[in-house]
């Protein structure tokens, strides 16, 4: 993995965007146990307490009015995105965000946002996704001609389908010319499970991936802060982080 840009030895001072949610809550915690950062705003929809573990909580509307921060983190939802997007560009720091089912504004938005600031959005923050994304289109270039069909089971709460980890998978399939098919299945408390199959007549290829505990994302979430604070203006994903 690229080292992080060098920066003045403090921890980094982070931002949660949806820090009431399920992926917030993970990445708190989490971030709680690492020296190397220090939660400077936590912002939710619902604020109860002002302050929680020492941690100021803001409201969407008070974004203007955060303690300084190096990088916002962002699992929000799609109607978040915008406001944590314009806060960062504001107060020119940089963007991690693993929201997905963003509209096509909300990407173009993203772009020209990363001309200014540094973004990295990822559909899936698990290392083991970003591996599987290689095997894909590797498998998606062997096998033009091959059926290929993406098969994705969630919790019953998540709202996108297909997911965003699906749609990703999907465009490195769509580059190597196989057109992929879809399949969500929302069941119980699944965190997030992908299969990718390539079938033609007698045989099949499966690669697939189980994401057992959503620490996973969140780890990835916090690795991609720390690594994204002092680069460039642009838009980055996990394969930088990575290569
Ligand atoms: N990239 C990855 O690795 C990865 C992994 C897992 C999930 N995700 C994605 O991350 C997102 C969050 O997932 P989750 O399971 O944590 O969802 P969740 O439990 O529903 O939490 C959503 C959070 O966003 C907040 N929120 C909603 N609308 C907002 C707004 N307009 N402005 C500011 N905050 C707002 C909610 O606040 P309130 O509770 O106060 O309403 C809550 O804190 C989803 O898009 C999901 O698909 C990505």
């Amino acid at each position: 993995m690229n080292a992080a840009p060098i920066q003045s030895g403090r921890p980094a001072r982070l931002l949660v965007h949806g820090a009431s949610g399920r992926m917030g809550q993970a990445l708190l915690r989490l971030a709680a146990e690492d020296p190397e950062v220090e939660i400077v705003a936590a912002v939710s929809r619902s604020v109860g307490q002002r302050v929680i573990d020492r941690i100021p909580r803001f409201s969407p509307s008070e974004l203007g009015g955060v303690p300084p921060f190096d990088v916002a983190v962002d699992f929000s939802l799609p109607e978040g995105f915008d406001g944590v997007l314009s806060g960062c560009l504001q107060a020119g720091r940089a963007l991690v965000s693993g929201t997905t089912g963003l509209d096509a504004a909300q990407r173009s938005a993203m772009e020209a946002a990363a001309r200014r600031i540094p973004i990295l959005w990822s559909s899936n923050f698990s290392l083991g996704v970003a591996v599987l994304a290689l095997l894909v289109e590797r498998a998606a270039k062997a096998l033009p001609d091959w059926d290929c069909d993406i098969i994705e089971t969630h919790h019953k709460n998540k709202r996108d389908a297909p997911s965003g980890t699906a749609l990703s998978l999907g465009e490195r399939v769509l580059q190597s010319g196989s057109q992929p098919r879809y399949a969500s299945l929302r069941s119980g408390d699944v965190v997030g499970e992908h299969s990718v199959r390539f079938t033609t007549s007698g045989e099949r290829i499966e690669l697939a991936h189980q994401a057992g505990n959503r620490d996973i994302f969140a780890k990835g979430a916090l690795r991609s802060a720390k690594w994204l604070i002092g680069r460039a203006p642009g838009l980055y994903g996990m394969r930088d982080l990575l290569d």
